[in-house]
This record gives C-alpha cells, structure tokens and sequence, in this order.
C-alpha cells in the first residue's frame, strides 16, 4: 500500500508488466493468480476495482476517528480505509459467512476492526450508542453497475428487484443517520445505474432532512455522484452526506 513506484518495481522483478492507474493502484496487463502476486500473502497488496477505490477517498477518514462501515463483507473497503488512516473501525454485515471474509482479508493485511453480524436497518441491537464521526454505507443494491464482471445479473434481475433495493435502502440510510455525529459524514455508494438506488434514492432522502443534512460536492469525474463503467473500472454512484 502507498508506494505505487516500489510496487511497479517489484511486479516488473517478478516479470509482470503493469501501469499506475490511481493514487494507490496499479492495473496488471495480464491477470494473474492473487497469491502469485508479490507480497500478496504479506499483505502487501489487495485486489479492488478502480472504481471501488473512491469509497475510501471520499470518506477521507481522520486518525483517530470513529468509523462505521455498515455493510462491510468481504471487506475491500475496509482494509482500504484503515490503511489509509489509523482508526477505530467498526465493520457490520448481516452474513455470517461473508463478515468471515472480512476477517480473513483484515488478517492478511494486518488490520484490525471490531466486526460485529449485524443487520445495517436496525442498529439497536449492536450499535454501542456512541456516534460515528463517518459512516461508509455501501448498501446493497441491483449491482447493474458490476454486470462486465458478473454477467449472470443481466439474467437474474427481475423489474420488481429494483423498488425493493430502493426501498430497503431507504430504511438502512434512515437507521444509518440517526448513528452520525453532528458534523459528521456519511458516503452513501451503490454499484448500479439504476437512478431509483442512486440520485433519485439521495434526493428523496435530503428532501426529508431539510433541516439536518446537506450534500457535499465530489470532485471530477464524479461531480454527479456517478461513474460509469468502462474498461478499466466497474459501475458505481456514491453520494457524501453532511450532518448539519
Ligand atoms: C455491496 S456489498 C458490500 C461490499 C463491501 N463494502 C466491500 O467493499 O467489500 C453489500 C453487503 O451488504 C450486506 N448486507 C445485506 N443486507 C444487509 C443488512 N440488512 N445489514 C447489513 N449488511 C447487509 C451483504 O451481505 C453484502 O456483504
């Protein structure tokens, strides 16, 4: 993590041609098996898609904050927030066997959370009852945005999918917020295209927190919240929200 350069070296070293394609990331030319990248087992490295990367740096967690990372498993974002900044993470997922995953990938990196199985729209029965100062909530959703890697979901989505994520959304944002600090944030992401998820799911959600929530502008190539996928990086919508 962080030397970009170093890393280029050693996967040229190891006969693997790459480019920079981030502030923290390189795209290979050839993919290869993960634990015959350099350092992988060290936790040197993680896999992420690039578009997935922004989630870490739009929350822009600050040492020693309190972070939640709602709906956590398998745990890309997590390890990606916590080697950006010592803090004090909480990382939530409602699937046993994914929240597993999530200690596993932590283990690798040598990361440390406290993980907690839990269901995102009803935090009374784990929230500890102090505020988080950012909140990551990247909700399930129709994964319209993922469909280049997993195209079975063109096939497995139905209409009626979509006004039920939307719906369950809505109540996991609303049971998220009450969870924020004054002044704190939260980054609201999806990977889908679908507006009803996205700006249409924020616009509804600010237009019933006219008093305590603004948006925060994102900067290019997101200003709409939006990246579309394209060669080198997946479908993906986040939205920053600010508690007034
Ligand atoms: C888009 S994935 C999260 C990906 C993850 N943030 C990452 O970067 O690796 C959505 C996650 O939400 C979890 N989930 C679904 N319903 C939930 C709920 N009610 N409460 C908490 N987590 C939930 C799923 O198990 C899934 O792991």
């Amino acid at each position: 993590h962080g030397d970009v350069a170093g890393y280029l070296q050693r996967l040229a070293d190891a006969g693997m041609t790459a480019r920079q394609t981030g502030p923290d990331a390189v795209t290979l030319e050839k993919a290869v098996p993960v634990h015959s990248l350099p350092g992988f087992d060290a936790g040197d490295v993680s896999v992420q898609d690039a578009g997935a990367q922004w989630a870490a740096r739009l929350l822009d967690a600050q040492p020693g904050e309190r972070i939640l990372d709602a709906c956590a498993a398998p745990g890309g974002k997590t390890g990606h927030i916590l080697e950006r900044a010592d803090v004090i993470l909480t990382a939530v997922d409602a699937d046993v066997a994914r929240l597993a995953r999530v200690e596993e990938n932590l283990n690798r990196l040598q990361l440390e959370a406290t993980l907690v199985e839990g269901d995102a729209a009803q935090p009374e029965t784990w929230w500890d009852g102090q505020p988080y100062d950012r909140i990551l909530a990247d909700v399930p959703c129709s994964a319209s945005g993922v469909v280049r890697r997993n195209p079975d979901i063109k096939w497995l989505r139905r209409p009626d999918d979509i006004p039920q994520f939307a719906a369950q959304q809505a109540v996991m944002l609303e049971a998220l917020w009450r969870l924020l600090a004054p002044g704190g944030t939260l980054l609201y992401a999806t990977c889908s295209l679908f507006h009803e998820e996205n700006d249409g799911q924020v616009r509804a959600f600010l237009a019933r927190h006219t008093g305590d929530a603004e948006r925060c502008p994102l900067p290019e190539p997101l200003s709409d919240g939006s990246l579309l996928p394209d060669a080198d990086h997946d479908g993906f919508f986040y939205a920053l929200l600010r508690k007034i």
